[in-house]
């Protein structure tokens, strides 16, 4: 199979040319994001592979097909961002890295926390300075909180164990209880109670019409006064200005987040020498108790290599049989 392999990194490229090693697949590497504008750098592949801010839409998706595209393989397990009917229809199979290092991303939500609660992003740059004040630095011990966990899948799961590692209370909302979380010491309950009692919500869940703006001004306003709030999930789980308006009233006490609403034209590039045009992301850039990383919770080298691994299975299955190993489709989530 010839593919070509969008939004790629040089970590993709060492990572998915390792796995590819001893298959007869064709890589070929384009820097830019998936659109309907750049679709034609696909012409001559039977298969794309895809990252999480390609833009996978009906229209794009039709570009792709009539260039003969057979086969959209995601190096994600997101797959929000893919328009799965159109898919169906123009005959193009979806594949997917359901799992992948869940470790990777749990204790990146554990580096937010524990980051967030005892503001090493401000000491760092305190002691630079020489400024060795411990004026406005004080956080908690995470021992004995509560902390919510929206979503107890693979990555949920892992976070559930850690937190009990540290001595934490665990709440969960999740449509589908998980026995090993109940058998740690989790406590499934509604979402409104888990944040009313949480000292810690973080979200685990995927992005769907349904956990769409999951955290909005509702959430936000019955959760308790001081919240801290990690996102490593989806950006659109949370509704950006309303958390921005509970950090100004106080009612949110910090936000540590991997992934933003609009993170398609920001992250993964290093636009340190333009100017920020979004200006809710610029907002949350002022706060003291706010941590942003970009969409870095999966990169580690054992996901990476997890990725890589599983997506050539995904694209050597399709070719020898027609159907990928973990394919996604709408039939398969009705
Ligand atoms: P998973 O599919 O194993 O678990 C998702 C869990 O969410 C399931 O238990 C499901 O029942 C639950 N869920 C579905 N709807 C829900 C709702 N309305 N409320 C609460 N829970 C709900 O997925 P996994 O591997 O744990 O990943 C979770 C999400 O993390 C992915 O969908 C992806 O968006 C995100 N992710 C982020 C990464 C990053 O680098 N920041 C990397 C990998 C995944």
């Amino acid at each position: 199979m010839q593919v070509s392999v969008f939004s790629t990194k040089p970590y993709d490229r060492s990572f998915l040319e390792a796995a590819n090693v001893g298959t007869a697949h064709r890589l070929l590497f384009h820097e830019p994001r998936l659109t309907e504008q750049t679709a034609p750098l696909a012409a001559g592949s039977d298969a794309v592979c895809l990252f999480v801010n390609d833009v996978a839409d009906a229209e794009t998706l039709s570009i792709l097909a009539r260039q003969g595209i057979r086969l959209v393989a995601l190096r994600c397990a997101g797959f929000n961002h893919v328009d799965l009917a159109a898919a169906r229809d123009l005959k193009i199979t979806v594949s997917r890295v359901p799992a992948y290092s869940p470790h990777a991303v749990a204790e990146h939500t554990l580096a937010l926390i524990l980051a967030l609660n005892r503001q090493i992003h401000r000491a760092y740059n305190r002691v630079r300075e020489g400024n060795f004040a411990l004026d406005g630095l004080i956080g908690f011990d995470l021992y004995g909180k509560t902390v919510g966990v929206v979503g107890t899948g693979q990555i949920g799961a892992v976070v559930v164990r850690i937190l009990t590692g540290f001595g934490c209370r665990v709440l969960a909302f999740d449509p589908y209880p998980d026995a090993a979380c109940v058998a740690l010491g989790a406590r499934y309950v509604s979402l409104d109670e888990l944040g009313a009692e949480s000292d810690v919500v973080t979200l685990h869940c995927p992005l769907t019409p349904d956990t769409n703006h999951l955290v909005d001004a509702r959430f936000l306003a019955r959760a308790k006064k001081g919240l801290m709030l990690i996102n490593t999930g989806r950006g659109a789980l949370i509704d950006t200005r309303a958390a921005i308006r509970a950090l100004k009233n106080g009612s949110l006490g910090s936000l540590g987040i991997d992934v933003y609403e609009e993170e398609a034209d920001l992250f993964f590039e290093d636009l340190s020498s333009t100017v920020l045009r979004d200006d809710v992301f610029a907002r949350l850039l002022t706060f003291p108790n706010v941590l942003i990383t970009g969409h870095q919770a999966f990169l580690t080298r054992e996901a990476l290599s997890g990725i890589a691994t599983t997506t050539i299975a995904n694209i050597s299955a399709f070719a020898e049989t027609g159907r990928a190993v973990h394919e996604v489709s709408v039939e398969r989530l009705a």
